[in-house]
């Protein structure tokens, strides 16, 4: 089989797509004299089992690397496990020269980069995303980061990887749930910076996305516009002073529900799916403050909900979902700010919203 590769530059970051991204990755190593027996790889139990097998059998080379593995999940997401890692690479004889390749998702892409971004003052890493979520978003742009206590993503550094390859094969493995979960942000990125994307999207319908092969020309190019918008954000804003807060978009609710369904660390709820009830709360916000027609939100909360579970919570939790919002990285000055849009494709930053208007559009999620 031919394989295609493309490779790009974003700020001091590698950027190499298609099945010859693995291919491209063992170039990369060679061509920046990255010693082979400097590289650790970090994986979680699942991308140990079912993706480091595929990367070595790419790249033999990498057999020399030292592995290192920590439990599959967000409760790994965490300080205890950096200090875990750290002493590993500590006991291993990691140095300034080592590299750290993260392989899996977004988990091991935000833990592996704040590692990396610690030790030793900042060592160099290379993302290799394994989850839909991974190759659409988090391994993109250098925001790592820890959970603290049970709050979101507390603790965490701008630190850019050398290198991100996106081999799509990866994907083969994931379950629906991470597939659907990862989707969300997908639907994210074309709300808030592609209409075409999100109408071609929304006409689709998320179920019959959903069951398309993830090789159809439809997965292929609606990944590369999101691939390519994200490095667009990044490259404008990189430590998220204004635009880059876009992508927020869902994320003040759907942080706040994550933290609130899983407590310190649980499983039960995942990012994307919270993102995407974030989205149809925040998109009622979107049409109050923001003037986002009325039939636009109707066909967004339509999509969302048919392929998302909305009725995740009651009307006596939002008092204290709207506390946790308090803790979103985005306030300031004692208000819950979000990441809105005016149109499908149009994002607005910054908009505060008082609690009676948050509290509105909860109750709307929650009545359906
Ligand atoms: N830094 C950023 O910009 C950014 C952006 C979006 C999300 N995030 C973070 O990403 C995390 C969510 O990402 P995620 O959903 O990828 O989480 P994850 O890393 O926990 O992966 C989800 C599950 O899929 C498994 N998995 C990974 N690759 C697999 C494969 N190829 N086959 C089978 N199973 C596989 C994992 O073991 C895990 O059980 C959250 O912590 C979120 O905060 C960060």
């Amino acid at each position: 089989m031919q394989q295609t590769s493309r490779i790009t530059k974003v700020h001091r970051t590698h950027i190499g797509t298609g099945d010859g991204a693995l291919v491209q990755l063992g170039r990369f190593l060679v061509a920046n004299r990255m010693n082979r027996n400097k590289i650790f790889i970090l994986t979680d139990a699942n991308t140990h089992h079912l993706c480091l097998p595929v990367l070595l059998e790419q790249l033999p080379v990498l057999n020399h690397a030292a592995v290192l593995e920590i439990p599959a999940g967000e409760a790994v997401k965490s300080l205890q496990t950096a200090e875990t890692l750290w002493l590993e690479l500590l006991s291993k004889g990691a140095d300034r020269d080592t590299l750290l390749i993260n392989l899996g998702g977004g988990v091991v892409s935000d833990l592996g980069g704040f590692v990396a971004s610690g030790f030793k003052r900042g060592i160099r890493y290379i993302n290799l995303p394994t989850t839909l979520i991974g190759q659409a978003d988090a391994a993109i742009g250098g925001k790592t980061g820890v959970n603290l206590g049970s709050l979101k993503n507390q603790v965490g550094s701008f630190y850019l990887p050398v290198a991100v390859f996106l081999y799509p094969r990866f994907l083969e493995t994931l379950p629906f749930e991470h597939l659907r979960s990862g989707f969300a942000e997908v639907v994210k990125s074309a709300l808030i910076g592609d209409a075409v994307i999100w109408h071609r999207i929304e006409k689709q319908g998320g179920g019959r996305i959903l069951e398309m092969p993830l090789n159809s020309a439809f997965w292929r190019e609606t990944l590369e516009k999101t691939v390519s918008q994200k490095l667009k954000i990044v490259r404008d804003d990189f430590t998220e002073r204004k635009q880059r807060k876009k992508l927020n978009f869902g994320h003040t609710v759907g942080h706040a529900l994550e933290t609130f369904l899983n407590g310190a660390g649980g499983e039960g709820l995942l990012h994307g799916d919270a993102v995407a009830i974030g989205m149809v709360a925040e998109g009622y916000l979107s049409h109050k403050k923001c003037g986002l027609p009325m039939e636009e939100f109707r066909k967004m909360d339509a999509f969302l909900r048919a392929t998302h579970h909305a009725d995740i919570f009651k009307p006596h939790d939002i008092p204290q979902l709207i506390e946790q919002m308090y803790h979103d990285k985005k306030n300031a000055g004692g208000t819950i700010r979000f990441s809105l849009i005016r149109m499908p494709g149009v994002a607005v930053v910054d908009v505060v919203c008082t609690e009676a208007e948050i509290a509105e559009a909860l109750q709307f999620v929650s009545n359906g």
